[in-house]
C-alpha cells in the first residue's frame, strides 16, 4: 500500500505518496524528474546513485523512498548553485577528472559528504570516500587528485 512521507528535497519540503517497493532513486528520477542523479548498476555497487541523506552519503538505488520519511535529501540539483559546487567542479576540471560524466554526480555527492566531515582530509579518507565508485573512463587518480586540489 502507498504511504504518504514527508521529506525535504533541496531545501523545499515535500508530501508525497509512495508505493512500499519505490526507491529512492526511483522517487526522484522518475516522480520528481531529477535526473541529475544516475542510475548505474542499480544494485548498490557503482556509487552513480549517490545522493545525501540527512547529510550522509547513500546510494539511492538501495534506499526504499519511504525510509527518508522525515529525513532531508540534497541531489545534484541542490548542489549546483552552491560555492561547493563551483569548487569542487573547477578542481575536477584543473585536474581533467571528467570525461563522459556519468559517474560525475555521484563522485561529487560524495566528496561535498567528505569535505562537510573534514575540510583536511588524509589521503586514506578520500580513499575511503571515493571507494566504490566506479569510472570508467577516468582514471581515479584525477580524481583523488581533484580532492586533494580542493583540501590544499
Ligand atoms: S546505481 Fe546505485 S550504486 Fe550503482
Ligand atoms: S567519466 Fe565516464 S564513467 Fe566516469
Amino acid at each position: 500500500m502507498a504511504k504518504e512521507i514527508k521529506t525535504t528535497i533541496n531545501n523545499k519540503e515535500y508530501k508525497i505518496e509512495v508505493p512500499p517497493q519505490m526507491t529512492l532513486l526511483e522517487l526522484l528520477r522518475e516522480k520528481l524528474i531529477m535526473t541529475g542523479t544516475k542510475e548505474g548498476c542499480g544494485n548498490g555497487e557503482c556509487g552513480a546513485c549517490t545522493v545525501l541523506l540527512n547529510d550522509k552519503p547513500v546510494r539511492s538505488c538501495i534506499v526504499l523512498a519511504h525510509e527518508i520519511d522525515g529525513k532531508e535529501v540534497v541531489t545534484i540539483e541542490g548542489l549546483k548553485d552552491t560555492g561547493d559546487f563551483k569548487e569542487i567542479k573547477d578542481a575536477f576540471i584543473a585536474e581533467d577528472a571528467v570525461q563522459c560524466g556519468f559517474c560525475t554526480p555521484g563522485f561529487v555527492m560524495a566528496i561535498k559528504a567528505l569535505l562537510t566531515r573534514t575540510k583536511t582530509p588524509t589521503n586514506e579518507e578520500i580513499k575511503e570516500a571515493l571507494g566504490g565508485h566506479l569510472c570508467r573512463c577516468t582514471g581515479y587518480e584525477s580524481i583523488h587528485n581533484a580532492v586533494k586540489r580542493l583540501v590544499k
